[in-house]
């Protein structure tokens, strides 16, 4: 516990009158004006219980200590009680805007002074170790939850990758979407500032965009691996790729409610829906479809469209542009293949880097 109890008074007289009410339980260092009193507060502040300060004093009066000690945010840290002989209203605000936490009026009965200041400065140690403590633990949470959040990141990464374990020829399927949704974002978020895109949301909806498909881990080898045409039949167990995908999610992200897992979960969700309302599994249309699900939808057809698949050959980049432009695919929103067409190039030379 702090025990120094700095007495500014200009006084000689008064200085001792109040060092003798509190030399048993304290350190007593003395200043004669406001500079000596701030040069003392400069060297002890680590060590200072209270401030009893004067207010008329010449070269620097109480008041330029107040000032000093606001600037430095040292009033909540440290009680001060003005003693003063003067009890004009008016001083009685000024100090108390000033943040003195008590205007004792000369004469003093001792006594009550030092109770007074006594109780101030228990009140003070509690309320500063209490504000440490919360500081501390705030601090000490915060990192706790960087240190999850970043473990459940990698596990769903880790995720979202294994679905091309399954097959070899969809290797780099994952990463190219995410790149392919990094290009496209960024139109968006030049263009289209209504969707309100932020830098910290087009990071997360990138990352989120490697869960996408995370559902056909799910699906069994004989509909994900047919190397031909699927039958209707097939194709509804492939769709449930997205559904069985969020209760994959729901189950590692055990209590955590974070925005990347709400966009995690459109993304799985809802990035084979189509914006006439065509599209699985809800059959969301428009801006129902949440934003994030429709961009992750261009990338992942893309790249679908430009590899080779078990069921599939591979389309050139022309061919595949083509393709979405004219609705082979479904249609999009006008707004994305609006951007789609601004990054027609750096799609194909993002395409082209991670083959
Ligand atoms: P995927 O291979 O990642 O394809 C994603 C989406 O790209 C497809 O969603 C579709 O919208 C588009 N796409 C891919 N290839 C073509 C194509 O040749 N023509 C056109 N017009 N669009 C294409 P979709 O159709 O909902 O399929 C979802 C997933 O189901 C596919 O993911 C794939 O894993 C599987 N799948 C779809 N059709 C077949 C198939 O005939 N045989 C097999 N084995 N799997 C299929
Ligand atoms: C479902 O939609 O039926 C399962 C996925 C989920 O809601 O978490
Ligand atoms: C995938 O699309 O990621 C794998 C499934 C496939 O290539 O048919
Ligand atoms: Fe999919
Ligand atoms: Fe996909």
């Amino acid at each position: 516990m702090n025990n120094t109890i700095l007495i500014v008074d200009d006084i000689e007289i008064n200085r001792e009158i109040l060092s003798l009410l509190f030399d048993e339980g304290y350190q007593i260092i003395e200043a004669e004006d406001g500079f000596q009193a701030i040069e003392k507060i400069k060297e002890e502040k680590e060590n200072l219980s209270a401030i009893l300060l004067d207010i008329i004093m010449p070269n620097m009066d109480g008041f330029g200590v107040l000032e000093y000690m606001n600037k430095e945010k040292l009033m909540s840290k440290i009680p001060v009680i003005l003693i003063t002989g003067d009890t004009s209203m008016e001083l009685k605000k000024k100090g108390y805007d000033l943040g003195v936490s008590d205007i004792i009026e000369k004469p003093f009965d001792k006594q009550i002074v030092q109770k007074r200041v006594n109780n101030l400065v228990e009140l003070y140690f509690h309320k500063n170790n209490l504000e440490q403590l919360v500081e501390e633990q705030t601090i000490e949470i915060r990192e706790k939850n960087d240190k999850i959040n970043q473990m459940n990141y990698r596990l769903i990464d880790t995720l979202g990758t294994m679905v091309e374990f399954r097959d070899l020829e969809s290797g780099g399927h994952i990463m190219r979407v995410r790149e392919l949704t990094t290009v496209l974002l960024k139109y968006v978020q030049k263009y289209y500032k209504e969707y309100g895109i932020t830098n910290e949301i087009a990071d997360i909806i990138a990352y989120a965009s490697s869960m996408h498909d995370i559902g056909k881990i799910a699906i069994p080898d004989n509909i994900l691996l047919k190397p031909g045409k699927l039958t209707k039949d097939e194709f509804e167990v492939m769709k449930t790729h997205t559904v069985k995908g969020c209760e994959i999610l729901n189950r590692v992200s055990i209590a955590d409610d974070s925005l990347y897992m709400s966009y995690c979960y459109q993304i799985i969700r809802s990035h084979h829906e189509k914006f006439d309302g065509t599209g699985y599994p809800d059959g969301l249309e428009k801006d129902k479809i949440p934003i994030a699900a429709q961009i992750v939808s261009i990338a992942d057809v893309y790249d679908a469209l430009i590899s080779d698949r078990v069921y599939k050959k591979a389309y050139s980049k022309q061919e595949a542009y083509d393709m979405i432009l004219s609705g082979k695919c479904g249609g999009f929103n006008p707004k994305l293949v609006e951007c789609f067409k601004l990054a027609k190039e750096e799609f194909e030379q993002t395409a082209e880097r991670i083959s």
